[in-house]
């Protein structure tokens, strides 16, 4: 296995190892970022692990991380993208579907993402060009070209001034699925996508740390990924943006970026 992959995977199961330890103890405490999104200290724990040992293994490298105040990157350096903890509100309520996310990228491309789920020990990984893997294991996206029996997930911004498209879409598309979710955490939505377990996914709005090594997964195990709706953050590497960003099994997804426009 390449270094840096294993470096990657003994960082997530370490902060991830945290966060969970934590929660069980109920040690940590709750405060709202920009007065609006939960952040909790185990944000911070697992961001200070992921740091301290990227670090000391890597002193060069370039950390781009959303618990980070400096959020700069170019990509073109080696660079890992970092969400300590996704799904934060369901960490927060005692939920399971929450993960640790570390992706490694240069020139401009991810090469390895990671996404660790503690609380269910499910490591789902990747490498470009070798697959994608949960515990070992290969996996694919589910092989359906039948929208109607799909199961879809979805997210919404922390945020919620702006949720009318959302609103409108999740209308539209809800007569020619056979479900919705709404899990928690993007990673892993992603990463469900890549195992089967979901067919599709799509989200208004998210960033770099929540899709970088999902999408790596995503799309190492066969699924299609793309964009359901022009970008708002042009120049900004496709394997990284996070705009209006849709993951499916690849014979329903055309179809349903036809269904999510509006
Ligand atoms: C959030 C989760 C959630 C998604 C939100 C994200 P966070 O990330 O991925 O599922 O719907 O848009 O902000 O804040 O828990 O890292
Ligand atoms: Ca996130
Ligand atoms: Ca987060």
């Amino acid at each position: 296995m390449d270094v840096i992959l294993h470096e990657a995977i003994r960082i997530a199961k370490l902060a991830g190892a945290e966060i969970k330890r934590l929660r069980e103890i109920g040690g940590y405490s709750e405060s709202l970022k920009d007065g609006y999104e939960l952040l909790t200290t185990a944000d911070l724990a697992s961001n200070d692990i992921i740091h301290a040992e990227i670090n000391k293994l890597f002193p060069e490298h370039d950390i781009f991380s959303e618990e980070d105040e400096q959020k700069t990157h170019t990509l073109q350096h080696p660079t890992w993208i970092v969400d300590p903890i996704d799904g934060t509100v369901g960490y927060a309520n005692g939920h399971y579907q929450v993960a640790v996310s570390i992706a490694y990228a240069d020139n401009y491309k991810v090469r390895h993402g990671v996404v660790y789920n503690p609380f269910l020990d499910e490591l789902f990984y990747a490498s470009k060009g070798s697959g994608a893997f949960l515990n070992g294991n290969r996996i694919s996206a589910k092989d359906t070209a039948e929208l109607k029996t799909c199961v879809i997930a979805t997210g919404f911004p922390p945020k919620k001034n702006n949720i009318h498209d959302a609103i409108v879409r999740l209308e539209q598309l809800l007569p020619h699925i056979r479900d919705i979710r709404r899990l928690g955490s993007a990673a892993l939505d992603i990463c469900w996508v890549a195992c089967g377990r979901l067919q599709g996914y799509y989200e208004e709005e998210l960033h770099a740390w929540d899709v970088a090594a999902a999408n790596l997964i995503a799309k190492e195990a066969g699924a299609s990924l793309g964009f359901y709706k022009g970008s708002n953050n042009p120049g900004t590497p496709e394997c990284i943006n996070g705009n209006h960003v849709l993951v499916a099994s690849p014979n329903v997804f055309d179809e349903l970026r036809m269904v999510l426009y509006i």
